[in-house]
């Protein structure tokens, strides 16, 4: 809930931006935290989540490392002072430029997408006279039960080394001079509420583990990824996720040796809750269906989840207290049917100049942000709640 100080902050600045509470988001990394630090857990924080400067910079000063997926994202965790070691570089799609830029900063592991990877890796750092360390990332073929756009360790899946490559995989690694494999990772999908799946992934995990080892592999870490969904249905309720359940359901089911390190890559559920997107009502009107519309200031050009994923987030009407309640289409300023936040949903009657919020929008929310329309990117407020300062 925002303060009444902070929505008259609010209706004097240009809308839509997105912002933050850094109470909250601290709160959630120090849960994040203890949850993972009682079984001596490594998290690294999915920087594509949400990359802003400030909420990085809170992440770092947690003690989290980063998982990244461009060249980019490794260099952007080294300037915002991030240890080479404390990144893993995902990304099913790497550039040689990426790759040789990554080895040379020695980050703590690659997680490699295919055979034809690793061997572009080992040669990129033979020519550099350097070597590098490797994780595979492996397709475990477990359905995450989420949507299907953000599904990733299924069979029919660009993502990871496939079932198909495995043996062939092992066993040409040890022949590459210019890597070491040190670990395995997976990572199926994201928005996971399910967490039964979570349990799914362990034995395949301990599966294709044991199988490494028996290869003779001496693997010193395993990556479970991300993915621990959050509430989007009612945030207020549940602005803090279930960690000590997540890291649970790996502590009993994972049985890979007391000796190997156990990392994950948690994005949405550090950052989500954290975020609203803030924009203002431009204009009402009843359409011939006789529904009635109101069109924010705000388009999928900000936040692209509802266009994308058809996803559902929480609204408020900042204005709307004691006003008669309605039922509404909420749509964006862009030409383009998908760009509607919401549809039938209830909110206090809407009027010009009315602030609304879009709950729960700290993650994919920015990050996504496109300049379609000759849009500016969305701007960023960070408040603290003691201080009441933005
Ligand atoms: N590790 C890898 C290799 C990933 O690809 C991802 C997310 C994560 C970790 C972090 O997953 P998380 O903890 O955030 O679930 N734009 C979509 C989500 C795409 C997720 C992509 N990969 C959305 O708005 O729902």
């Amino acid at each position: 809930m925002l303060s009444s100080k902070i929505k008259e902050r609010l209706h004097q600045e240009r809308t839509p931006l997105y912002l933050y509470d850094m109470d909250l988001l601290r709160r959630t990394l120090e849960s994040a935290r203890e949850a993972s630090g009682r079984y001596g857990y490594k998290v690294h924080y999915a920087l594509k989540a949400n990359f802003d400067p400030v909420i990085v910079e809170c992440i770092h000063d947690h003690g989290f490392g980063t998982d990244c997926v461009s060249g980019n994202e490794v260099r952007y965790s080294i300037e915002c002072g991030f240890a080479p070691s404390d990144v893993v570089y995902a990304g099913v799609g790497k550039t040689d430029e990426e790759i040789e830029y990554a080895i040379r900063q020695q980050i703590f592991a690659f997680n490699c997408e295919s055979r034809q990877e690793m061997r572009v890796i080992n040669d990129i750092a033979a020519g550099i006279g350097m070597k590098a360390d490797v994780a595979f990332r492996l397709n475990p073929d477990v359905d995450p039960l989420t949507h299907k756009g953000i599904s990733t360790g299924q069979a029919d899946s660009k993502f990871g080394i496939s079932y198909k490559e495995i043996d062939e995989i092992a066993a040409e690694a040890g022949s590459l001079n210019n890597i070491n494999i040190t670990g395995i990772h997976f990572h199926i999908g994201s928005q996971i509420t399910e967490l039964k799946v979570f349990e799914y992934l362990c034995r395949r995990a301990n599966t294709l583990f044991e199988y490494f080892v028996s290869r003779g592999f001496d693997l010193k870490h395993i990556n479970l990824g991300g993915g621990l969904g959050i509430d989007y249905n009612r945030p207020e309720e549940h602005p803090i996720p279930d960690f000590e359940t997540y890291f649970d359901i790996f502590a009993r089911n994972l049985n890979v040796g007391k000796d190997t390190e156990v990392h994950f890559e948690l994005g949405r559920s550090l950052v989500g809750q954290c975020g609203e997107f803030i924009s203002r009502v431009l204009f009402t009107k009843i359409n011939s269906a006789g529904k009635n519309v109101a069109l924010l200031d705000g388009s999928m050009t900000e936040l692209i989840r509802p266009a994308l994923y058809q996803s559902h987030h929480s609204i408020e009407n900042l204005d709307g207290a004691g006003r008669r309640e309605s039922q509404y289409t909420i749509g964006g300023t862009v030409c383009e049917s998908t760009d509607t936040f919401a549809r039938g949903i209830t909110l206090p009657e809407l009027r010009r100049g009315d602030l609304v919020s879009i709950k729960t929008a700290g993650a994919y929310g920015s990050a996504m942000a496109s300049r379609y329309n000759m849009h500016e990117l969305p701007r960023a407020l960070h408040w603290e709640r003691q201080t009441e300062n933005i």
